[in-house]
């Protein structure tokens, strides 16, 4: 385990070298873990841009002005898009390419556990049908876009300015260590969507796909950690969908009870969180490859039936060919 204090002092020596003129792109960063990992990396880089993607501009504004204050040698610019959708990654990964030369630091950590039911414009609550998970304007059910398809593509729009960079680290947080087995013929969870079969698939496409760029892109960091147990803010998640049963009502207030005093008393603060994440990206400890990292910011090198399964048999192959499918469709309704 790498303990709090090593963090620290990690992080300290990396400010106290005072390096420059980085280039950051954050996803997720508006709230909870990508917040406080925001927070941590804006002030030990410095004369450095940070791009914070997210839905609105005017809720970053106070964040935006707290961490201007923290240092005030780097530059904030928020792009208001819906990381949700294809449409919206596009257009901020177009701004900038349009605008930078390289990107040094891709970090994201949009999502959410939907324990309530999927994110569904017909509000029903775990059904199964592909119509009903679908969500975005591009028909996709919101957080299996957010864990995974706009993950990739923000990083397969990145690549070629990740390239360009000395040290290019990518930071995915989201359950290394999680993957399980997949519904094999449903990759994507069209007709059987389930939020625990949702974490399965989003973490163990997350860990192969990253291993599978990691194999040609042998400059750049790739790392899927897991944060542990933390104490953010969940109790807006666990609102019942229209048309719940009193049952699951009354259960999904004791799961929201449970994910809110759990954390607090058990979890890991989020600060401390957003701590080991900027270590992540700046220690020298995760060099170019692919890393699945542990809540103590350990590698997890212990392998699992998911990675053992999905590691042959063409299965990455077939994962990127999946993620690649997806991405068109969603962009086919645009
Ligand atoms: N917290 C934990 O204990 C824990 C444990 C294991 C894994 N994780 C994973 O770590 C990641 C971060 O968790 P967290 O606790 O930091 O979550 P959080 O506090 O709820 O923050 C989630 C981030 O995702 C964004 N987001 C949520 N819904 C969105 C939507 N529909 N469209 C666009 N952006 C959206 C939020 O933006 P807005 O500000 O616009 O809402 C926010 O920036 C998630 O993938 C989570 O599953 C968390």
């Amino acid at each position: 385990m790498v303990d709090i204090y090593s963090i620290r002092n990690s992080n300290a020596r990396y400010a106290a070298q005072r390096r420059d003129r980085f280039i950051h792109v954050y996803v997720g960063a508006t709230r909870g873990i990508g917040a406080a990992s925001l927070e941590m990396s804006y002030q030990i880089t410095f004369q450095s841009t940070f791009y914070v993607l997210g839905r609105s501009s005017a809720s970053f504004a106070m964040q935006k002005e707290a961490l201007e204050k923290l240092n005030p040698s780097n530059r904030i610019e928020f792009l208001e898009v819906e990381v949700s959708t294809i449409e919206g990654v596009d257009a901020a990964c177009k701004h900038i390419a349009g605008i930078e030369k390289r990107v040094d630091f891709l970090y994201m950590s949009c999502g959410y556990l939907p324990i309530a039911g999927p994110s569904c414009k017909h509000g029903h609550i775990l059904n199964t049908t592909a119509d009903a998970a679908a969500d975005t304007k591009e028909g996709r059910e919101v957080c299996m876009m957010l864990s995974y398809y706009s993950r990739m593509r923000l990083i397969y729009n990145l690549l070629p300015l990740l390239r360009l960079s000395a040290n290019p680290k990518v930071l995915s947080v989201l359950y290394a260590g999680g993957e399980g087995l997949m519904n094999d013929n449903d990759l994507g969870l069209e007709s059987n969507w389930h939020w625990r079969a949702l974490t399965k698939h989003a973490n163990t496409m997350m860990s192969i796909s990253l291993r599978q760029l990691s194999a040609t892109e042998e400059k750049v960091t790739f790392i899927h950690a897991f944060p542990g147990v933390v104490a953010t803010d969940k109790t807006g998640k666990f609102a019942p969908l229209p048309g719940a049963s009193t049952l699951w009502i009354i259960m999904l207030a004791i799961i929201r009870w449970l994910f809110t005093v759990l954390p607090i008393l058990f979890g890991i603060p989020v600060g401390e969180c957003g701590e080991r994440q900027a270590y992540h990206l700046t220690s020298d400890k995760f060099g170019s490859g692919f890393w699945r990292v542990n809540a103590n910011s350990e590698p997890i090198v212990k392998s699992n039936a998911a990675m053992d399964k999905y590691s042959e048999d063409g299965w990455p192959q077939k994962i990127w060919n999946h993620t690649v499918e997806v991405w068109e469709k969603a962009k086919s309704k645009e």
